[in-house]
C-alpha cells in the first residue's frame, strides 16, 4: 500500500476544512506593520490576535537594532551548532542577561522554543525517571513526553489533590526504577489564560522530592513585577529548578531560553539534541533579543500600559455578561456555545462587517458545541479599539443567541 494513501483520503481534523477556511480561518495573511491595525485582504481590522504583548515587534528601537544587526552581521553567521562553531560573545551575554533578569545561575538559548523544550525535556530523563504533567500542557511539552522512555502520569489541570495522587504514584515507581520526579506545567495557560498553580505545586516539594520544570511562554515579559514571570508574579521563582520562555512572544521574535542552576543548564547545552545538532540563532536575532530584555527592564510602563488594556478589556467584556472564564493573565478568552458553521458564520461577520480580526477555536481542538473566541491585548492597542470591539461582540453575541448564524455549513469564502 501506497504510504501517502491515508494522507490524500483524510487530511486530518483541521486539513478536513481547508477548502473553505484557507486563506481566511486557515492561513489568513495580515498585512502591514505588525500592530493593533493591521490589513486583512485589503481592508484594516483590529487585530486581537498577535501575541506582541508589549508592542515591541514595532518599537523603534528594537526596529534599528534589528536593521542593523542584520546589515552589520547578515542572517548567516554564525554557522554551525552552537558546540562546533556557532558560538558568539553575544550569544553568551545574551544568556548571562537572561540568567540575571530570570534569577538564575545560568541560561543556555534554544534555537526555537518548540524543540528547545522538547529536547530539554528529553535530555532531563531516562528511562527510569517519572514525568508528571498537567493536562493542558502545550503540544511542544506533550511532543517531548512522547520522546520520554518512562512513564508519564498526567493531573488534571490546575488540580493540586489529582497532582498529588499521581506524585504518590510516581514516587512508589520511582523508588522501585531508581528513578526521579520531573513536574511540568505553565506558567500562562494560552488558551484559558489562567495561570498555573507555580505556589501550590512548589509548596509540595516539602513532601515529595521532585525538580520542578515550568514553561512560561506567555508569562515571559508580562507577569511578575519586573516582567521576570509567573514564578515572580508567584512569589516561587527560586522553587522552580528549570524555567523556559521563548521570544515568540513577548520578545516578539523567534528563539528561547531555560534557566536554572549553572550544573544542570551546562549539562543541557551539551547534551540538548535539537541544540547540539542544529545551527546557532543568528547574530541579528541575538542582537535583537539583547535589546528586547534591556527594553523590557529598563521600561516598566510597557508592562502598565499592557495590563491597562488587559483590564480595560477584561473588565468590559465582565461588565456586558460575557463568559471570559477564569483568566488571571492578559490572554482573554470568550466562551461561547454553537457549532462550527455557526461560530465560522459569526466570525465572518466580526471580521467583515465589524473589522475585528481574533483567533477562534471550535472542536476538534475543544468540544463540540463550544466556541471560544481569544483576544490578545497589547500594550500598543488603545481604548478605541477596545470600545469597538466590545461594541462588536455585544452586537455579534446577541444575533448568535438569536440563532441569526445558524447555517448548513461552514461559508464559503
Ligand atoms: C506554552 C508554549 N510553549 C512553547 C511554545 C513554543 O515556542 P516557540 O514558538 O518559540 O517555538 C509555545 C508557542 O506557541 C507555547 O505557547
Amino acid at each position: 500500500m501506497d504510504i501517502f494513501e491515508k494522507l490524500l483520503k483524510h487530511m486530518g481534523p483541521i486539513g478536513e476544512h481547508s477548502n473553505r477556511a484557507h486563506g481566511y480561518f486557515a492561513f489568513p495573511k495580515l498585512e502591514g506593520e505588525i500592530g493593533p491595525r493591521m490589513n486583512f485582504r485589503g481592508n484594516e481590522k483590529i487585530v486581537w490576535s498577535l501575541n506582541n504583548y508589549l508592542g515591541l515587534a514595532n518599537h523603534p528601537e528594537v526596529r534599528a537594532t534589528d536593521a542593523k544587526a542584520a546589515a552589520d552581521y547578515g542572517l548567516a553567521s554564525p554557522m554551525g551548532a552552537r558546540m562546533m562553531s556557532g558560538n558568539t560573545n553575544y550569544h553568551e551575554k545574551l544568556e548571562k542577561e537572561l540568567s540575571d533578569y530570570m534569577g538564575k545561575e545560568d541560561t543556555t538559548l534554544l534555537n526555537y522554543g518548540y524543540q528547545g523544550i522538547m529536547s530539554s525535556i528529553d535530555a532531563i530523563c531516562n528511562r527510569r525517571d517519572v514525568i508528571v504533567y498537567d493536562a493542558e500542557c502545550h503540544a511542544s511539552i506533550i511532543d517531548g513526553l512522547r520522546l520520554h522512555q518512562g512513564h508519564r502520569y498526567v493531573f488534571k489541570h490546575n488540580d493540586i489533590d489529582d497532582l498529588e495522587k499521581q506524585l504518590k504514584r510516581a514516587e512508589e515507581l520511582s523508588k522501585t526504577n531508581g528513578g526521579g520526579i520531573l513536574v511540568i506545567t505553565e506558567g500562562v495557560f494560552g488558551m484559558a489564560g489562567d495561570q498555573g498553580k507555580l505556589k501550590e505545586i512548589a509548596a509540595l516539594k516539602d513532601k515529595y522530592e521532585f525538580r520542578f520544570l515550568v514553561d512560561d511562554a506567555h508569562g515571559f515579559g508580562t507577569m511578575g513585577k519586573t516582567g521576570a514571570g509567573t514564578g515572580e508574579e508567584q512569589g516561587v521563582q527560586d522553587k522552580i529548578d528549570l524555567v523556559f520562555n521563548t521570544f515568540a512572544k513577548s520578545g516578539a521574535s523567534i528563539g528561547a531560553f531555560i534557566s536554572g542552576d549553572k550544573a544542570i543548564i551546562n549539562y543541557l547545552r551539551y547534551n540538548s539534541r535539537s541544540q547540539i545538532f542544529a545551527k546557532s540563532i543568528p547574530l541579528p536575532l541575538v542582537i535583537g533579543h539583547l535589546k528586547r530584555v534591556e527594553l523590557m527592564r529598563k521600561h516598566p510602563e510597557m508592562k502598565a500600559k499592557l495590563w491597562e488594556n488587559v483590564n480595560k478589556l477584561q473588565k468590559g467584556l465582565r461588565d456586558r455578561g460575557f463568559d471570559i472564564g477564569q483568566t488571571n493573565s492578559p490572554v482573554t478568552p470568550i466562551y461561547l456555545q454553537g457549532d462550527i458553521p455557526e461560530a465560522t458564520a459569526m466570525c465572518l461577520d466580526l471580521r467583515e462587517n465589524y473589522n475585528i480580526f481574533c483567533s477562534i477555536v471550535v472542536y476538534p481542538v475543544i468540544p463540540k458545541g463550544q466556541i471560544i473566541y481569544r483576544l490578545i491585548p497589547t500594550a500598543a492597542h488603545g481604548d478605541e479599539d477596545i470600545e469597538l470591539t466590545l461594541e462588536a461582540f455585544t452586537q455579534t453575541k446577541a444575533k448568535l443567541d438569536k440563532k441569526e448564524y445558524k447555517v448548513a455549513e461552514i461559508p464559503m469564502v
